[in-house]
């Protein structure tokens, strides 16, 4: 099937610059790859169970308008998991959140899931270990 894509033009420079130093036959192999990768994250996520420690990094533009005070509810509604947070100025427009999440798989995922979401939101990434499972 044939889809069209808005993206940014710098994103798009960037996967091209990529996917040329992998060695991709074309942007379509590339886009494919990307998608199933994107796929296998989501299965890999969705099968984890239990009591969870995860820690969510995430990076966002600031001026993306409600961006904060969305950011700012759903770290309030989800208190209980989160054990704390760390905020950094990354520069004029970036901002990078390193937030530690504590509690079962299902409630770690949503809240990681509901952040990757947001728009303004440029990378999301959720690392999640098992407290004291054979450790
Ligand atoms: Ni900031």
């Amino acid at each position: 099937m044939r889809i069209g894509v808005s993206l940014p033009a710098n994103l798009l420079v960037r996967f091209d610059e990529i996917i040329a130093r992998r060695g991709y036959s074309s942007r379509s192999e590339g886009i494919r790859d990307a998608i199933r990768n994107y796929i296998v994250d989501y299965e890999w996520l969705s099968g984890e169970k239990g009591e969870k420690v995860g820690v969510i990094t995430l990076i966002y533009n600031h001026h993306q308008r409600g961006l904060v005070d969305t950011l700012t509810n759903l770290q309030h509604k989800f208190s209980k998991l989160i054990e704390s947070s760390l905020h950094v100025h990354l520069d004029e427009d970036n901002c990078l959140e390193v937030v530690l999440v504590r509690g079962d798989a299902k409630d770690v995922k949503n809240i990681a899931e509901k952040t990757m979401a947001l728009k303004g939101v440029k990378h999301v990434k959720l690392t999640i270990t098992s407290p004291g499972e054979g450790l």
